[in-house]
């Protein structure tokens, strides 16, 4: 039997990471490196860059990074098996049987238990809808006017009255408890151990993209709150980052996706024909969600509710629509409230016209603000089209700029000049691309501890960053310092590692990236790599930088060990040898 370290490397070597990374990001190559701009976070400057020598990447925005492995993971959502058996099919590798050692076994099982755990629950609700226990259920999708065959496509059910059904009947298929919890399907107390988190709700799976269960939405049948209950938020379900019915919306033939506000109008839209429908989840809409639409290269129609929350709603997505560089329309759905009732009334012929006559997202917004002013006075007016050249301001493209410009100006009767004027002025005062234009993906969390704590982990970093790239350093690092003086639990893996493999002579920063099971830790892994000096050092001093770094790196692993002398029997040897090196360090200026 082969062991999984063996297969993984086989595999990895047969596929250039830059060959699967360039069927999903167009790069170019740039010095020995490919860049080009990231699919993780939305961006105008690329900063995502792919090492085809060591077969990993990294993004300076995000800090999103690893192997050819981690990038199916995030891009494609898939689990590492999933990613393996791709990869392998991909090359013509035949996957053996393989070895794999107790915690990837352990982790490995957990994930693929708890997404059954969801499919058989998924199951579970569908059987219940159709069967006589789940007759409300079944009334309450009539009532709503849904066929036989929307259920079904959408796979909806129905959670019993009963606050075990569903917990009883997984458990009685073999899943453990905490498999249970974890798929987010059960709450626990006391008093009653496991109980159903859904219970007399009819249910809505949800989805990710590539059409695996990853939680569910479950409706009151009538009045009563919480209107929706979703799965609570976990590693597999992430809210901001996934939409509903996009797994079937991709397939749709039409030029655009419709992005709707609730579950019910997607599911009315789709029944009248309209399969290009998605909702978020419960949430606003967020640049994560506008990054994924983006892979699809579409435009965006936007059919949120008619009222004040739903214009809000719309004016929020249309600016992040607009940096995540896509193109977004919204559908005028008066006099009714949603696509839902639009549709009941009016039909899909009407409906057709409507996303026709879609009105551009940026004059929708004009259209609005216009609202706030009472432009038959001079001063408001003033007011409006001095608005209107700084939301101008928003398009960095001139000639992108002008058109919206030329369609502004002729809408509300402004001259084009003293138009272009105020735009340039504007500008000057702001810079274009307003700063409150620019929308954030969620940075990459350096942990908020301590300063000190910080301060240590960065000088960890930069050594193991030295090492990798000024790889005849290490007969004198090594001199002072090992593994062990790595406090950073992550980094110390890595150092025991990445020692073992340069005193072999072995060392591959991709090997390191490999060991890791997590994401966050392939990406912590990842940017070890790329951690850059403040600044630029001189040949000359790069030297007595690096005994610097030495120096801290080792005080810190003293002052870590010295704090533990009671309870570590390790601990005693470490400040011995510690305090000896620290004084040596001490006299030296270079190492
Ligand atoms: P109907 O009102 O039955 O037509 O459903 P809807 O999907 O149109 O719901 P609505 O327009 O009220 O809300 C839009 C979306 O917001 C829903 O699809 C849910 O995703 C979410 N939502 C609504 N109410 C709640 C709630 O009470 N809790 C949570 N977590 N989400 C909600
Ligand atoms: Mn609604």
């Amino acid at each position: 039997m082969m062991v999984l370290p063996d297969i993984k490397r086989e595999v990895r070597d047969r596929n250039d990471i830059v060959d699967i990374i360039s069927s999903y990001v167009s790069l170019k190559r740039h010095g020995g490196n490919y860049v080009g701009l990231c699919p993780f976070h939305n961006e105008k400057t690329p900063s995502f860059s792919v090492n085809q020598r060591d077969q990993y990447f990294y993004c300076f925005g995000c800090h999103a990074g690893g192997d050819v492995f981690t990038f199916l993971q995030k891009y494609e959502n898939m689990t590492f098996p999933e990613a393996l058996k791709f990869l392998a099919d991909r090359a013509g590798v035949a996957l053996p049987e393989v070895e794999m050692t107790e915690e990837m076994k352990r982790n490995v099982n957990r994930k693929k238990q708890i997404f059954e755990a969801l499919k058989a629950a998924e199951n579970f609700f569908y059987q219940q809808l159709r069967s006589e226990r789940g007759a409300l259920g079944k009334r309450y999708f009539e009532q709503r006017q849904l066929t036989d065959e929307t259920l079904h496509k959408f796979h909806l059910g129905y959670s019993l009255q009963y606050s075990d059904a569903l917990v009883n009947y997984l458990r009685k298929k073999g899943y453990p408890d905490d498999i249970i919890l974890d798929a987010g399907l059960a709450g626990h107390s006391e008093r009653e151990g496991l109980y159903d988190k859904f219970t007399n709700r009819v249910m809505f799976p949800i989805y990710d993209p590539a059409g695996k269960v990853i939680g569910f939405g479950g409706r009151v049948m009538g009045e009563g709150t919480p209107k929706y209950l979703n799965s609570p938020e976990t590693s597999f379900f992430e809210k901001r980052k996934n939409l509903y019915a996009l797994q079937l919306a991709r397939a749709s033939k039409a030029s655009q996706f419709i992005l709707c506000e609730g579950y019910m109008d997607v599911i009315s839209m789709h029944q009248a024909g309209f399969t290009q429908a998605v909702a978020s989840l419960g949430t606003s809409f967020t640049p994560e969600q506008a990054m994924l639409l983006k892979r699809f290269e579409r435009d965006i129609y936007l059919a949120y509710d008619s009222d004040h929350a739903g214009t809000d709603a719309a004016l929020r997505a249309i600016s992040i629509l607009r940096q995540t560089g896509l193109v977004a329309r919204v559908i005028n759905m008066q006099p009714y409230k949603d696509p839902d009732e639009f549709i009941k009334n009016l039909g899909a012929e009407e409906y057709q016209k409507r996303i026709d006559e879609a009105e551009n997202g940026f004059l929708f917004e004009i259209r609005i603000l216009r609202k706030n002013y009472k432009t038959d006075d001079p001063a408001e007016k003033t007011k409006f089209e001095t608005e209107v050249a700084r939301k101008l301001c928003v398009f960095s493209e001139e000639l992108e700029r002008e058109n919206y410009l030329n369609a502004v100006a002729e809408q509300y009767g402004i001259p084009k000049d003293s138009l272009k004027k105020r735009v340039i002025s504007e500008a000057a005062r702001e810079g274009l691309k307003s700063a409150q234009e620019r929308v954030q993906i969620r940075p990459v969390q350096t942990e908020k501890k301590s300063n000190a704590e910080e301060h240590a982990k960065y000088a960890q970093r930069l050594l193991l960053t030295w090492l990798n790239e000024d790889r005849s350093c290490f007969t004198r690092v090594k001199e002072y310092i090992s593994a062990e003086d790595f406090t950073d639990p992550l980094y110390r893996r890595i150092a025991e590692k990445m020692f073992a493999d340069l005193e072999a002579g072995v060392f591959r920063p991709v090997e390191i990236i490999g060991m890791f099971d997590e994401l966050e830790e392939q990406e912590a892994a990842s940017q070890v790599f790329q951690t850059k000096l403040g600044t630029e050092v001189a040949k000359e001093d790069k030297e007595k930088a690096l005994r610097d770094i030495v120096l801290r790196v080792k005080q810190e692993s003293f002052d870590q060990a010295s704090g533990t002398l009671g309870s570590d029997v390790n601990a005693l040897n470490r400040v011995v040898e510690g305090k000896h090196i620290l004084e040596k360090l001490r006299k030296i200026d270079r190492i």
